[in-house]
């Protein structure tokens, strides 16, 4: 949550920063700001989207080779021009941005008021500057040694970039808890949450850790610890193209996204499945193969979809692996001092690897002896090197806030898991497994057989659009399926919608349903089948509107619904590849039609790195 970007160097720093605002602009997107230095410190910030600050910096001086910016998910304070970061000290000599939480804040604050400071904003980040402001004065020291003192007394989680007006090219930056990135370019350094602000400049990083403190300078790029040890950054080259942020001609990066599918499923296949020869090659998970083989339980660790993802691989897990599985909300899961036994294995799932909640679990079961497997997208985030071992997800970057190419990226390398396990354990027949992974080799080719014939989603999205209410229903593993798409529908067009396993909804929710409810039903042809059928009726019974996504050719299940979303056939343990993609669409058409933004929802941002 929020997005942070600094420049130093050669170039106008504006532009550069700017730019770079708008590729984090999923991160958060409730107020802007920049401050730039050149012979005088200038801080523009304005409420609203990247845009809304570039129409306020018109006519304002923009210069500058060094320059921080920031874009914001509130937390402490409403969106407003005053709470925008960044901010400036009481002195107006230091200016900061900061992605996170500081915990301690109204402790700090009271202190700060005692001794007569007056605040122009609610946020914690106001305090924490003056803080540092503080110590740098009393003590007449540096700014650097005046943030490593004030970080000693910090609890929360944060990065920040400072400005000094002494100091006019140097950046200083601190991490803890949110990701920090430095490009090192000729003659110049870019900072930034993620590598996208910098992919067009160099792919030459470095990702700043924990407790860690950063001098960034034209020329120079000084690391240390909080004891001040100088530590020797270890560059590392970004395999990403600056093609796989940009919209390449989609109306948003959602639709992009969802089009990329059968590419991205491809390419997390590719190298590690072999049908042909009945082979799972995975070698992060293979070096933890005796353990995960020996293990009495599995616990999924994740957040929103990625938890989706994880609920999903329950049911596939448990049937080829034979090995009980636990899925876990990480926010719940921290908390409540949870029982972990020797040789657990935990599956962390995250896109963005940087969800706050999803990593302080893992860090804690970490302490607690259990065995941590990354399923990740983000190369080099913070779940990733939290993980023992694990798979990537290569995906590319996912924009679009709601996720959807990440979500088909999880499930494959999971079911690859799974078999891999089963295979090594003897609990799927030989035969069964080569089945499995013939399907998951052809789903790419379905996916995209899917993407050819948008044409009836788009119709029922027209049909449904202004609906007050949804309800999605499914069983076995499109059970999850039914919760993501319910999920994706709230996220982008603001429609309440809730996911229940389909024989559930006799317990509660079939007291909503009347002929204003439009019920989704993931019904492919599945041991299940005839019972969901069954629960079609009842919704029909009761007036309620069927949507169905179901097998092509399903005649029977196409004459209990109103409109129909056809995928193709497919074995049911790998079905929610193919179901979960006419619900992504459907909810992007419903949210388009709606003049929803898509791409970035109200109050949502796209990677939580606060609990
Ligand atoms: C946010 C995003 C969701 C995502 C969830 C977990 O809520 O909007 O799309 O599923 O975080 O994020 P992660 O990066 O850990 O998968």
């Amino acid at each position: 949550m929020c997005g942070i970007v600094g420049y130093t160097g050669h170039r106008d720093a504006y532009p550069v920063v700017i730019k770079g605002l708008k590729r984090l602009e999923y991160r958060g997107y409730d107020s802007a700001g920049v401050a730039l230095h050149e012979k005088t410190l200038r801080v523009y910030k304005k409420m609203g989207k990247v845009a809304d600050l570039e129409e306020h910096a018109v006519g304002k001086d923009i210069s500058g080779k060094t320059g921080i910016g920031h874009t914001r998910w509130a937390t402490h304070g409403e969106p407003s021009d005053r709470n925008a970061h960044p901010h400036l000290s009481s002195s107006g000599k230091l200016a900061m941005i900061h992605n996170g939480i500081i915990e301690n804040y109204a402790q700090l604050k009271k202190e700060l008021t005692q001794k007569g400071y007056e605040f122009k904003s609610d946020t914690d980040t106001e305090v924490l500057l003056n803080f540092i402001d503080e110590i740098k004065q009393n003590n007449s020291c540096s700014l650097e040694e005046a943030i490593r003192v004030a970080l000693k007394r910090v609890t929360g989680a944060y990065v920040i970039l400072l400005l000094d007006a002494e100091n006019p090219d140097t950046i200083i930056a601190a991490r803890k808890g949110s990701p920090l990135v430095i490009g090192v370019g000729k003659g110049e350094h870019f900072l930034g949450s993620d590598a996208s602000p910098m992919l067009e400049y160099t792919k030459e990083v470095v990702y700043v850790n924990d407790y860690e403190l950063a001098i960034v300078k034209p020329d120079e790029l000084i690391l240390k610890n909080l004891g001040n040890e100088k530590l020797t950054p270890y560059v590392q080259k970004l395999d990403i193209e600056l093609a796989a942020i940009e919209k390449g001609g989609y109306d948003h990066f959602m639709l992009k996204e969802i089009f990329e599918q059968p590419r991205t499923i491809y390419d997390c296949l590719r190298g590690r499945l072999d049908a042909s020869k009945n082979k799972i090659t995975l070698s992060g998970i293979e070096q933890y193969a005796k353990e995960i083989c020996a293990a009495n339980r599995i616990i999924m660790i994740a957040c929103g979809t990625s938890w989706h993802a994880g609920l999903t691989a329950e049911y596939i897990f448990e049937e080829c692996c034979r090995i009980n599985v636990e899925v876990e909300y990480a926010s719940e899961f921290r908390y409540r001092n949870p029982i972990i036994n020797p040789g657990d294995v935990i599956i962390a799932i995250s896109q963005s690897g940087e969800t706050a909640d999803t990593l302080v679990a893992i860090e804690n079961a970490k302490a607690k002896g259990a065995i941590i497997l990354g399923v990740v997208n983000v190369v080099g985030s913070s779940i990733a090197r939290m993980s023992h071992a694990g798979a990537y997800t290569h995906a590319g970057p996912e924009i679009g806030v709601a996720s959807t190419k990440a979500f088909t990226a999880q499930l494959a390398v999971l079911s690859m898991i799974a078999l891999k396990i089963a295979q090594l354990k003897g609990t799927l027949s030989a035969e069964r497994i080569n089945t499995l992974l013939n399907e998951l080799e052809a789903i790419p080719e379905k996916v995209e057989s899917i993407l050819a014939n948008t044409e009836p989603i788009k119709k029922i999205a027209q049909q449904y659009a202004t609906a007050r209410d949804f309800l999605y229903l499914g069983r076995g593993t499109n059970f999850p399926v039914a919760l993501e798409g319910a999920l994706k529908l709230k996220e982008i067009s603001y429609i309440h919608a809730e996911g229940y396993p389909a024989a559930e909804m006799k317990h509660g929710p079939i007291a909503l349903v009347d002929e204003n409810l439009p019920v989704v039903f993931v019904a492919t042809k599945d041991s299940y089948h005839e019972k969901v059928l069954s629960n079609m009726q009842e919704i029909r019974a009761r007036k309620g509107k069927v949507i169905s996504v179901i097998t092509e050719e399903d005649e029977t299940a196409a004459n209990l619904s109103e409109s129909v979303m056809q995928v193709p056939p497919c074995d049911e343990m790998l079905a929610p590849l193919l179901t979960v993609v006419p619900l992504q669409l459907l909810s992007y058409y419903i949210g388009v039609a709606r003049g929803c933004d898509v791409d970035k929802p109200r109050n949502l941002a796209k990677s939580v790195t606060v609990e």
